[in-house]
């Protein structure tokens, strides 16, 4: 059995989970305050991702989608929070949306622990939270450059430093992935083992700090987390393994279909919000894939950029990923990183827990 006192201590900002292992935040509501509760309650970091709660929520009456994204991220934090017997519980915010600051504000006031965000720079983030310096900020960078970026700006304006950087590679990891051009995706130069060691080196020898960088993509097992810890990086971040996992918040045919996936069905698409994503080849991106993909039309602005509102050459993702959500194979966006050739049946969090950390 690996003992847990080999692992790497994680601390974010005023935060130490008994196991250095987030969950990775997984929209739209694949990561709710059902699966963040069970992470936070196993001694991991359980996150819920903010992005389109509105649309899975009874709420939502059509037109109030920015209201009642924000008060559905507060009942489910408050939830998570209750849930998990006070574990910490964080909230992953993609800086392309929309109602992004509207976002921050309600995870704040709803009592989250720690801000995970990224798809785009988190550049103002001490700012929207600087009434609340008791909530760790830990952008998701996939470059040393990316990280620089922040630490640069926030020294200057905000005086103060992220509490850790995630580190995602594009290669393996799901959904978002970080970059901006599809020969990205399969630059080793973004590799875990080219930018963990590299930006650990940045923030000791040119920051002078020593604030935590986790690794993500790729990570399934307790192999795979200690060849991250060995090149430096404090903690980890996994996705796709716990987004089939029993407590996961979608429906069971979302889960089905990871559990089916092979490798054939994993394909790179370029998202309505102008960057690459990995995913399943549903029948609904074989269409879009093909050119002849029928709109889903835009009810909500809810990304600052996005081509379909644009040009009308993509598709709504909210919706398509709330089809994913509800479990509609034929309609929807489901998300996934590499690993889910790996998942072979739905996993309870306290399984993975034990296998990981014994
Ligand atoms: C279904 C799914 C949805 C995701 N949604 C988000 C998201 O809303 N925001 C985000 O920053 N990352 C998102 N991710 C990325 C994960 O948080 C995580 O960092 C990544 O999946 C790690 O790689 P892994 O899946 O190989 O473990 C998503 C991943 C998956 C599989």
């Amino acid at each position: 059995m690996i003992l847990a006192n080999s692992l790497p201590v994680l601390k974010i900002g005023k935060h130490s989970p008994k196991y250095p292992l987030i969950q990775g935040g997984m929209g739209v509501r694949i990561s709710g305050p059902s699966l963040a509760a069970a992470v936070a309650r196993e001694g991991g970091v359980g996150t819920i991702a903010s992005v389109g709660l509105a649309v899975a929520s009874e709420i939502f009456n059509g037109r109030n989608y920015f209201e009642a994204n924000q008060i559905v991220l507060k009942e489910d934090i408050t939830k998570a929070k209750k849930d998990s017997n006070g574990g910490i519980i964080a909230v992953n915010a993609m800086v392309a949306i929309t109602d992004y600051d509207l976002h921050i504000k309600a995870a704040c006031e709803g009592g989250v622990d720690i801000i995970i965000s990224g798809a785009g720079l988190p550049l103002r983030l001490p700012e929207l939270t600087k009434d609340f310096p008791d909530v760790a900020l830990v952008p998701i960078v996939s470059s040393t450059k990316a990280a620089n970026l922040i630490v640069r700006r926030w020294e200057k304006l905000y005086g103060r430093l992220p509490d850790a950087f995630v580190v995602e590679t594009p290669l393996y990891a799901g959904g978002h992935l970080g970059v901006t051009k599809m020969e990205h995706v399969t630059d080793e130069a973004l590799s875990l083992e080219t930018v963990v060691p590299e930006l650990v080196r940045y923030l000791e020898d040119e920051v002078k700090t020593d604030i935590p960088v986790i690794g993500a993509g790729g990570i399934w097992d307790r192999k795979d987390m200690d060849k991250v810890f060995a090149m430096g990086a404090k903690g980890v971040q996994m996705g796709t393994r716990f987004a089939t996992t029993v407590e996961g918040d979608a429906d069971i045919r979302f889960k089905q279909a990871l559990i089916d996936a092979t490798e054939e069905d994993v394909v790179i698409i370029k998202s309505p919000v102008g960057i690459p994503g990995r995913a399943l080849r549903s029948p609904f991106i074989q269409r879009y894939l093909d050119g002849t993909v029928e709109s889903k039309p835009c009810f909500a602005n809810c990304l600052s950029h996005c081509s379909y509102r644009t040009d009308k050459k993509a598709f709504c993702i909210a919706q398509a990923l709330v089809d994913a959500y509800r479990g509609n194979w034929e309609e929807g966006l489901f998300f996934c990183g590499s690993n889910v050739v790996r998942i072979e049946k739905m996993e309870t969090v306290d399984e993975i827990f034990g296998e990981l950390f014994g």
